[in-house]
């Protein structure tokens, strides 16, 4: 059957790392028929906004997309494409499995990790007041709704993937009540999965037992806030931003996202490692069924960092984007 999927190619190094990650998909055979966007600057300068309508609603009917990074200009007015996408269509998880993968240089190996984050709520509300020059707050928001919700998806991910245990990542002891909250939930959902082992840890000490013994955690869930700093910590365990894919998960769409940026400073340069987006696009591929192409694909991204001989700039190597592209390629046969 052939699938349907929203792209958003990007800008910077996006519309690269884009070619070389439809390439290979193509070498797995799958047949994908690609709905193209433009979003971000490239879209202000023609249509004059960011995230236009058609967008959302090629997303909404497709219900799958793959998004490359999008520049947001600092100070120019218009919302961040990324956070408005999340609120538009609902992608309230955030998934972001951190595995070792031999060959990259990093601080461990055999790490296998996965980060649940919340995606729609806590410091992310973007309500700031300044109560008087020089006194500024900003509200932190949790809901019963919002945590169930997740709790719910971090269990169920667990059991999906076969995962042992699920972590509870906040900071109850000092906001009581916020994450107070949080944790009643993440409670009261474990009690429905008597199969998955459940535990709670203090995020700072977290943060800390991340980098000295990462191999005892499995998978963690945790708020907007903590959860955007820690997938990155996590990240920075198997090699960096440049090789962990993401995935922006709700009822009625996905986003598969790299998380890295639109890294202008080496865009159009061939230098860009499409490695984040390509592990997203087989997250994306394992999601819409097509198993065997994601084995395919991540078995020769294994063997091309294993043999360490067509490595982008990034990781050491002096290959192209091209290069590293037609490798894999060829290991898929
Ligand atoms: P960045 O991730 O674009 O770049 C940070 C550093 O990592 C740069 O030196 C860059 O060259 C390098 N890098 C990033 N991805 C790489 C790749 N695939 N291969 C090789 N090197 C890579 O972060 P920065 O500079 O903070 O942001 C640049 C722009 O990207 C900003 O406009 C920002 O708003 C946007 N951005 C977009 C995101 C998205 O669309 N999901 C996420 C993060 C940032
Ligand atoms: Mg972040």
């Amino acid at each position: 059957a052939q699938h349907k999927i929203t792209l958003l190619p990007g800008d910077g190094i996006g519309p690269e790392i884009t070619s070389a990650v439809l390439k290979i998909i193509k070498a797995t055979g799958v047949s994908i028929e690609w709905e193209k966007f433009h979003a971000g600057k490239t879209a202000i300068e023609k249509f004059g906004e960011p995230l236009p309508r058609a967008i959302l609603d090629s997303i909404k009917a497709n219900k799958v997309a793959l998004k490359a990074p999008i520049t947001t200009e600092v100070g120019k007015g218009f919302k961040s494409v990324n956070v408005q996408l999340r609120k538009a269509l609902g992608l309230y998880a955030n998934l972001r499995p951190t595995k070792s993968i031999e060959g990259i240089r990093s601080r461990y190996t055999d790490i296998d990790l996965i980060i649940v984050r919340e995606n729609t709520e806590s410091l992310y509300t973007g309500i700031e007041n300044e109560i008087t020059p020089g006194v500024v707050q900003a509200l932190k928001v949790i809901t019963r709704t919002a945590s169930l919700r997740i709790a719910h998806f971090a269990f169920e991910t667990a059991r999906q993937r076969g995962r042992k245990k699920v972590t509870a990542v906040h900071k109850a002891n000092i906001m009581k009540l916020s994450d107070g909250l949080f944790l009643d939930c993440c409670r009261e959902v474990a009690k429905n999965y008597p199969d998955i082992e459940y535990n709670e840890i203090i995020v700072d000490n977290c943060a800390m037992q991340l980098v000295m013994n990462p191999h005892r955690f499995d998978v963690l869930v945790m708020e907007n806030f903590y959860g955007d700093v820690l997938s990155d910590l996590c990240a920075g365990l198997v090699g960096g931003l440049g090789v962990v894919p993401g995935a922006n998960l709700g009822e009625d769409a996905c986003v598969f996202e790299a998380v890295h940026g639109s890294a202008p400073d080496i865009a159009g340069k061939g230098l860009a490692n499409p490695t984040a987006l390509l592990l997203s696009a087989v997250m994306m591929l394992e999601h819409i069924g097509e198993k065997p192409a994601a084995d395919a694909i991540i078995k020769a991204v294994h063997q091309v960092y294993r043999e360490g001989k067509a490595l982008t700039k990034d990781m050491g190597g002096h290959a192209s984007t091209e290069e590293f592209t037609a490798e894999i390629i060829r290991k898929i046969g």
